[in-house]
C-alpha cells in the first residue's frame, strides 16, 4: 500500500512503534505477538492489526511480528533511512534546548546550522553547531540545500522568517512558534509543536479520571 494511503492518526501512531520495537529489538526479542504488543504499549491487540495492516503483510498467524523486520518497514514509512539537512532558527531558550536534547539522527534528521539575529550569540555552540547570524541564512541555504527548519522565534517573526526559508528552499517546518503556518503555507509541510496543547490534555484526562471516580 502506498504511503498516501495511510491515514494520519496511523501516521501519529508510528513513531510510538518505532520506539518500542526498538526498545524491544535492544532487549533481544526477535518477534512479538499483536496481543502482547498491546499489553506492552496500552492499545488493543486489533488496533495494532489494523494499523500493521495498513503498510503490508507483517503478521503471520500464529508467529506474530518478527520486531526488527516491523521496525525497519516502519522506519521507511517514516523517511528514516536517510538523514535530512535541518537548520535550527533562533537559538534562544527554547531553541538551545531542542538543539542540545533532540537526538536528530535517530528521528530522520541532521542538525547541520543554527541562527539567529542577536550577535550576543553568535558563535555559541548548541547541538554540535555554532549559532551564525541569520544575515547569513540565504548564502548557507544555497551551499547546504537545508529542506528543513526548526521555528524557535519570536511569533511576530514567524511568518517573515518562514517566507524567508521557503524562498531558500527549506520545505518541511518543525514549528514551536504559536504562529499556525499551515493556514498560510499550505503546500509545505508542518508539524505544529504546542507543550501547552499537552498539558491542557493533561488537566482534561485528571478532571474526567476524578469525575469518573466520584460517580
Ligand atoms: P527566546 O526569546 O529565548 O528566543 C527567541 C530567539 O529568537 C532569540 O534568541 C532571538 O534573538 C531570536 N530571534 C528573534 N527574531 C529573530 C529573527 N527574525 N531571526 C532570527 N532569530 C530571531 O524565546 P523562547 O523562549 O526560546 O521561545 C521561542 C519561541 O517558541 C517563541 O515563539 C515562543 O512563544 C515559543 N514557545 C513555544 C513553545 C511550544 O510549546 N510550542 C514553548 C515555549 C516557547
Amino acid at each position: 500500500m502506498s504511503k498516501n494511503a495511510i491515514s494520519d492518526s496511523v501516521i501519529r501512531r508510528l513513531p510510538r512503534y518505532y520506539r518500542f520495537l526498538g526498545e524491544l529489538e535492544k532487549d533481544g526479542y526477535i518477534r512479538i505477538s499483536s496481543r502482547e504488543l498491546s499489553e506492552k504499549m496500552g492499545l488493543t491487540a486489533s488496533q495494532i492489526r489494523q494499523d500493521f495492516n495498513c503498510f503490508g503483510e507483517f503478521g503471520q498467524q500464529g508467529y506474530g511480528y518478527n520486531v526488527r523486520d516491523l521496525r525497519g518497514e516502519i522506519g521507511k514509512i517514516l523517511g528514516l533511512e536517510k538523514l535530512t539537512p535541518m537548520i535550527l532558527i533562533g537559538a534562544g531558550n527554547l531553541g538551545k534546548a531542542i538543539a542540545a536534547h533532540i537526538d536528530f539522527s535517530s528521528k530522520g534528521f541532521d542538525l547541520i546550522g543554527a541562527f539567529d539575529a542577536n550577535p550576543d550569540l553568535f558563535g555559541m555552540k548548541t547541538g554540535g553547531v555554532s549559532v551564525q547570524s541569520v544575515d547569513e541564512l540565504e548564502a548557507f541555504c544555497a551551499e547546504k540545500k537545508p529542506a528543513a527548519a526548526i521555528l524557535c522565534v519570536p511569533m511576530e517573526a514567524a511568518e517573515k522568517m518562514a517566507d524567508r526559508l521557503i524562498e531558500c528552499g527549506v520545505k518541511a517546518f518543525w514549528n514551536f512558534t504559536h504562529f499556525d503556518l499551515r493556514t498560510t503555507h499550505a503546500d509545505i509541510s508542518v508539524e505544529n509543536v504546542h507543550l501547552g496543547d499537552s498539558l491542557t490534555t493533561l488537566s482534561y484526562r485528571l478532571n474526567t479520571f476524578s469525575k469518573e471516580k466520584q460517580n
